[in-house]
């Protein structure tokens, strides 16, 4: 019998194959993200795409990603199949829970928790046409908060204790001004009770879920609002007694306002301790819910530009790491392979770009390597 134990774990990391391997991999490599993640008490995963959207959402698909999923990953993030784009593509009133459910069924059987992501992405893009047009009748505000209890009511009581952790409330802030978005919504309501209703109506349909706040702030140059928004709307729910439980960080790292890769310096950690002090500090759990690093900029060299993501990703992951309110490790996808990167913030040389830890044809990557390291070293800070 393979002794797992924690201490074999760490001692036979990078030797011995401790874990059963599917047909996409490469001679074995060790225990699963997953389980490293799980030396600290940690977990490690990656979003999927069931068919609706961008490259990710063919994912799902392809025999070859689910395997990596499930040997890898012990939770997962639907890509779009809880938002309401695809949720509440039908309209007021109608719900088509099929998409996200097909996906569940697939983590609940290869022992995945499932996050809910997202139950209001406050942002206009992302909003429904039918949500603008609504007739809103003579009390437009009671008809914005009915449909948004009703929506985060509704998608709760489905799901119950199959979903134990929602991305309530996705990117309220605009990351230019530091205001709150703008919505459809918001024409009615304003937007901090929209958001505050948002949580108060997933505490009450959803009891034992963790609820959190998600969004993209970083230490990067290009919106110098972001942080300090992100932080007074995390000082605003305290204050407000607004039950939120976690920061998710999405941890889409690499390109600076979409212009340019940097290293994760010495300057850039001390900016984002400040900020991670201060989330910490309020009492907020952490969890990293969308990583991938884009390459953008970085040099053609399939070997350089692989290295430069491994590089970064491990000087990030061991700071984030460095915080034990961190919990989840996410992926915004786990294979070069089906990332929606290429299409965001595309290479301008038109290289197929490289920000996750598998390559197009499903071979592990020096990221793969870096994360794993940097949970084995978390583990061991952790005396484990
Ligand atoms: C993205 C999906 O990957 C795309 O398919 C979709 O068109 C737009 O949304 N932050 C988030 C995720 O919180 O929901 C986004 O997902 C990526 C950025």
């Amino acid at each position: 019998m393979v002794d797992c134990t924690r201490r074999t774990l760490l001692a036979g990391v990078g030797a011995a194959a401790l874990l059963p391997r599917t047909a996409w991999a490469e001679p074995a490599i060790g225990p699963s993200l997953d389980v490293l993640a799980g030396l600290s008490g940690r977990r490690f995963g990656s979003a999927i795409g069931g068919g609706h959207g961008g490259p990710l959402t063919r994912s799902f698909d392809d025999p070859a990603y689910r395997a990596i999923m499930a040997a890898e990953c012990g939770v997962m993030t639907p890509e779009n199949e809880l938002k309401w784009s695809v949720l509440r593509r039908g309209g007021a009133g109608s719900f088509d829970f099929a998409p996200a459910d097909r996906l569940l069924a697939f983590a609940e059987a290869n022992g995945m928790a499932f996050r809910g992501h997202t139950l209001l992405w406050h942002h206009p893009q992302y909003t429904p046409e039918w949500v603008a047009k609504h007739d809103y009748g003579s009390k437009p505000a009671s008809e914005a908060a009915r449909l948004i209890e009703e929506h985060v009511t509704t998608v709760c009581s489905h799901y119950g204790r199959r979903i134990l952790s929602y991305d309530v409330v996705n990117e309220a802030i605009d990351p230019e001004t530091g205001d709150y978005r703008t919505t459809p919504l918001t024409q009615h309501l304003s937007p901090q009770e929209a958001v505050d209703l948002a949580f108060r109506a997933a505490r009450a349909a959803a009891p034992e879920a963790e609820l959190v706040y998600n969004d993209f702030m970083s230490w990067e140059p290009g919106s110098p609002r972001h942080v300090p928004a992100v932080l007074e709307l995390l000082e605003g729910f305290r204050k407000r007694g607004v039950p939120v439980d976690a920061m998710g960080i999405q941890g889409h790292i690499g390109d600076p306002g979409g212009a340019k890769s940097a290293p994760f310096a010495a300057r850039d950690e001390r900016a984002w301790r400040r900020f991670l002090d201060a989330v910490t500090a309020m009492g907020y759990k952490l969890h990293i819910t969308e990583l991938d690093v884009s390459d953008k900029k970085l040099p053609a060299p399939t070997a350089e530009r692989d290295a430069q993501v491994a590089d970064y990703a491990r000087a990030y992951l061991d700071c984030m790491l460095s915080y034990p309110q961190l919990g989840d490790i996410v992926l915004w996808g786990i294979t070069d392979q089906y990332n929606w990167l290429n299409g965001l913030t595309p290479r301008s040389d038109g290289l197929p770009k490289r920000p996750t830890p598998y390559d197009d044809q499903f071979r592990a990557k020096p990221l793969r390597a870096a994360i794993a390291d940097a949970l084995i070293t978390a583990a061991r800070r952790s005396n484990i």
